[in-house]
């Protein structure tokens, strides 16, 4: 059994015990097993929205640290691709640009839009090449909307991370949503990634922690609803009876006052929808203790933006980094290895766990 082991009757369960968060080698073994296999965002299609536009960057730098490529073609076809010359290693692409074809700074090797290798100087002696192996890599993309998604690994199919989440809010015209750098920010926390995440998982805290979320959503309305196995949602309702979302017929919620859907996607990103738009949270690991954690924002309908709970973002943030630090603190005791889980308000944290514990066996 791994030490790991979460039970899964959560009335009878242990919380995951703390060697997850402390350990070097558990942070190590979660990046081969949890996050390269796993769907990352990558950026909207509004990066890429030329033809013959590339956008390179760097998948979860400081963690996976993995060179990629996003190209659109002369076709309109969006690709993510390897960002590393197949000759010596050479980075390909440095700065975002538009170019018909993607050329090599190092020895000149040439490669199509699409990943295949084109030509290459002084290698006509060589034998049986070029093979498939000179092409670019080329990474499995999901695109939702405007959002693309990629995998270092072909392991896991997209739908059953985003599924039930894309199904609940389709209602919501996401191509209108526009990213907005001013509005947008990045946090840096004192924490491993993984408390980060599972204190966004319970709104058991809400009461507690933030004063001026708890005026706006009624905490007696709070559900959390898993969905098996990679996701979850916690819905907020409104407390004051406005700012809440217009909601379809064919919505489960219908006739409710929703303020919030926080979606979360295994095992790091966070879509917030509010009736303004869309808070992505991307949590992206930089050491054991230190977590970097990007907020987002795609704006909707603006004049929304400044009421109910999708307000005082910020300042919701900074009380949730402030209790996940201390929690960073507490979970080195000698005298503090594992607690009980609230049945009722905390499964999403209690599914995030076993999540953990299954994926380090
Ligand atoms: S490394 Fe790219 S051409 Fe040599
Ligand atoms: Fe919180």
């Amino acid at each position: 059994m791994s030490k790991f082991f979460v039970k899964k009757n959560i009335a009878k369960a242990k919380t995951i015990s703390t060697g997850v968060y402390t350990s070097v080698e558990a942070y190590e073994n979660f990046k081969e097993k949890i996050f390269a296999p796993s769907w990352q965002f990558v950026g909207d299609t509004d990066r890429i929205n030329e033809k013959g536009s590339c956008y390179p960057f760097t998948l979860l730098e400081g963690y996976l640290n993995e060179p990629l490529l996003l190209t659109k073609d002369m076709e309109d076809n969006i690709r993510c691709l390897s960002n590393v010359c197949t000759h010596r290693g050479n980075l390909l692409v440095y700065e975002p640009c538009k170019s018909a074809h993607l050329r090599c700074k190092y020895h000149g090797r040439i490669f199509q839009l699409d990943g295949k290798f084109k030509s290459m100087p002084e290698f006509k002696e060589v034998k049986n090449f070029p093979t498939k192996d000179d092409d670019l890599y080329q990474l499995p993309l999901f695109q939702w909307g405007k959002f693309l998604f990629t995998s270092l690994d072909k392991k896991y199919k997209p739908e059953i991370f985003f599924k039930d989440m894309m199904k609940r809010v389709e209602f919501l015209p996401l191509d209108e949503f526009h990213f907005r750098t001013d509005l947008s920010k990045e946090y840096f926390i004192n924490a491993n990634w993984a408390l980060y995440c599972e204190n966004y998982l319970e709104g058991f805290h809400i009461p507690f922690v933030h004063s001026g979320l708890n005026a706006v959503i009624d905490f007696s309305d709070y559900t959390t609803e898993l969905f098996f196995p990679f996701s979850s949602v916690q819905i907020g309702i409104s407390k004051t009876g406005d700012n809440y979302f217009d909601l379809p017929a064919s919505s489960p919620e219908y006739g409710k006052k929703v303020a919030a859907y926080y979606f979360w996607v295994f095992p790091n990103m966070m879509f917030n929808f509010y009736p303004w738009g869309l808070s992505i949270n991307l949590v992206q690991p930089l050491a054991v203790d230190k977590t970097k954690v990007s907020f987002l924002t795609y704006i909707w309908k603006e004049e929304l933006r400044d009421a109910g709970a999708g307000a005082s973002l910020d300042k919701v943030e900074r009380e949730d980094e402030e209790i996940v630090q201390q929690v960073q603190k507490g979970i080195h005791s000698r005298f503090y290895k594992q607690g009980r889980y609230s049945v009722t308000r905390e499964k999403g944290t209690h599914h995030f766990h076993q999540l953990l514990a299954a994926f380090l066996k």
